[in-house]
């Protein structure tokens, strides 16, 4: 639903168009660019900020209007704090804000300066993050909304309804160009999972879900689905024993990017929770509140946006993404508490909470992925628990790992794009409280540390030696908090984190 933005790079002595922003660190120091700006309006770029007292914290700007001598309209300083402290999201976090100042000012054609003096990334990480941060600025949800006069509750978006051209000038147009290639992949998989996230239940069914993924064999993604018939007779039945109160049926929607110079090499999976709507079935939910459930399939939503772009930016690694996609509903066929089923993997489940589905939805799908594909580590995303939330509020996403060094690339892609991850409990403890009176397991564990017993019990489906890691994104996945980059509802979280960790360890040994 991204509307148009179309970003070019041009050399940094190319004439600016009317609007203008330039970046400026704290000491003001500025790139010969803008220095070559203010010596041909005659020092005025220099004395207008010492005038409003402008210091170029980080997401701190003015607006010069009409500046002197100068061909443009408007020339706005664009704050980014001490040039050398700087991680590459925080580049990418201010162009989404300098792309807001843009949109805010209802500017068509802008030019960006995008340099300072004395920055700690190569001009073209610089430039290629600002259009990647305007990227995702940029990105709204609006396809319900019947008027499209661009003066919506937010304003600031009008004229990007009516498109925005935004050249981006630094030293290497061309290297930037490239750089800037393989962030668009990115944010193109970020955008498919925000969409997924944003759209209703009545829209997105799991059938719905599953066609929308199978149109993503146009970007070279081998994709099966599994209607619920197959899934019958493979055995899913905790994953279709969730299905069952609804009248629409179960998928699972599985990926396949083979981009590793053996096809044969062993493939990292990646599973999703899909609930595409979660009432909590028979243990209902209460009403307040009930509509976010549509974002249920959170993790479905951000192991596709990865698949999307690993696929667009042709990652040198083979990868599986897969998808359990069910709705929870409460009817006359749903499942009682106190059911039991027989799980793919063979152990019984009694099902103490029908509300506890999606653990039920994940066994089935993680038994299937390391008995067909054998890989070589496992990473699963589920808007799992609401004690997630409780645990760490909604800027963190809970990491459970039963292997030190995934959890620790986790951690360290999770500092370098700024998707916090914060590692939590596997432990025996939990996992005692997970054993049934009447079954193998129990799909609940009682009041406390719901998030650790949700994770003990995915964890009695994983094999012995597959690193194992499960992100719990309840919180971070919808109604997050709003950032220079994320400003919908469904924020896309956990594509870039999930990419940065292949591109930082699985992709050099695999060319
Ligand atoms: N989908 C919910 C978790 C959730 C809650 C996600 C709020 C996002 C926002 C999950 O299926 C659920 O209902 N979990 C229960 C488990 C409990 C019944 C053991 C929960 O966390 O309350
Ligand atoms: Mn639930
Ligand atoms: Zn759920």
């Amino acid at each position: 639903m991204t509307t148009p933005l179309d970003i070019t790079f041009a050399r940094l002595d190319a004439a600016p168009a009317a609007t203008c922003a330039a970046f400026a660190g704290s000491d003001l120091s500025l790139s010969p660019a803008v220095q070559a700006l203010n010596t041909k309006s005659q020092g005025l770029v220099l004395k207008a900020a010492e005038a409003a007292e402008f210091k170029a914290k980080a997401k701190s700007s003015i607006e010069i209007l009409a500046p002197q001598k100068l061909d443009i309209q408007r020339l706005l300083l664009i704050g980014v704090g001490k040039a050398g402290e700087h991680d590459e999201s925080d580049w990418a976090s201010i162009g989404g804000y300098t792309f807001g100042q843009i949109t805010a000012r209802k500017a068509r054609e802008v030019s960006v300066i995008a340099e300072v003096s004395g920055a700690d990334h190569k001009p073209e990480i610089v430039a290629a993050n600002l259009a990647y941060g305007a990227l995702l600025r940029n990105y709204s949800f609006k396809k319900y909304h019947t008027k499209k006069n661009g003066d919506d509750a937010n304003g600031a978006d009008g004229a990007a309804d009516r498109g925005i051209k935004l050249t981006i000038h630094c030293t290497d147009p061309d290297k930037a160009r490239a750089a800037f290639e393989t962030k668009r992949a990115v944010a193109s998989g970020i955008c498919f999972a925000r969409d997924l996230v944003n759209e209703p239940a009545n829209v997105l069914g799991p059938v719905e879900f599953a066609d929308r993924v199978k149109e993503l064999e146009s970007i070279g993604l081998e994709v099966e689905i599994l209607d619920d018939v197959t899934l019958k007779e493979l055995g899913m039945n905790t994953l279709l024993s969730v299905a069952q109160g609804s009248v629409r049926p179960a998928r699972v929607a599985i990926m396949q990017w083979h981009g590793a110079k053996s096809k044969r090499a062993k493939p990292l999976a990646f599973v999703g929770k899909g609930v595409v709507f979660d009432t909590g079935g028979i243990s209902i939910k209460p009403a307040a509140g009930m509509e976010d459930m549509k974002g249920d399939m959170g993790g479905a939503a951000a192991v596709t946006g990865l698949m999307v772009a690993l696929a667009e930016r042709k990652a040198p690694v083979n990868a599986v993404g897969i998808l359990g996609i069910v709705e929870n509903m409460p009817s006359g066929s749903a499942i009682r508490p106190g059911d039991i089923v027989v799980s793919l993997s063979g152990q019984t489940v009694e099902n103490l909470n029908t509300d506890a589905e999606g653990r039920l939805v994940l066994a089935d799908v993680l038994w299937y992925v390391q008995e067909r594909f054998k890989p070589r580590l496992v990473v699963d995303l589920a808007t799992l628990t609401g004690a997630i939330m409780i645990a760490l509020g909604k800027d963190f996403a809970g990491l459970f790992a039963n292997d030190d060094k995934l959890a620790d690339q986790l951690i360290a892609a999770s500092k370098t794009t700024g998707e916090k991850v914060w590692r939590m409990p596997l432990d025996k403890s939990y996992d005692k409280l997970m054993d049934s009176k009447n079954a193998d397991v129990k799909n609940m564990g009682g009041r406390w540390g719901g998030a650790c017993t949700a994770a003990a019990f995915l964890n009695r489906f994983i094999k012995k030696d597959v690193p194992w890691a499960h992100l719990d994104i309840a919180g971070t996945a919808m109604d997050a908090p709003k950032n220079e980059i994320s400003t919908s509802w469904a924020s896309g979280w956990g594509v870039q984190l999930l990419d940065r960790f292949i591109a930082d360890n699985y992709e050099k040994a695999e060319k």
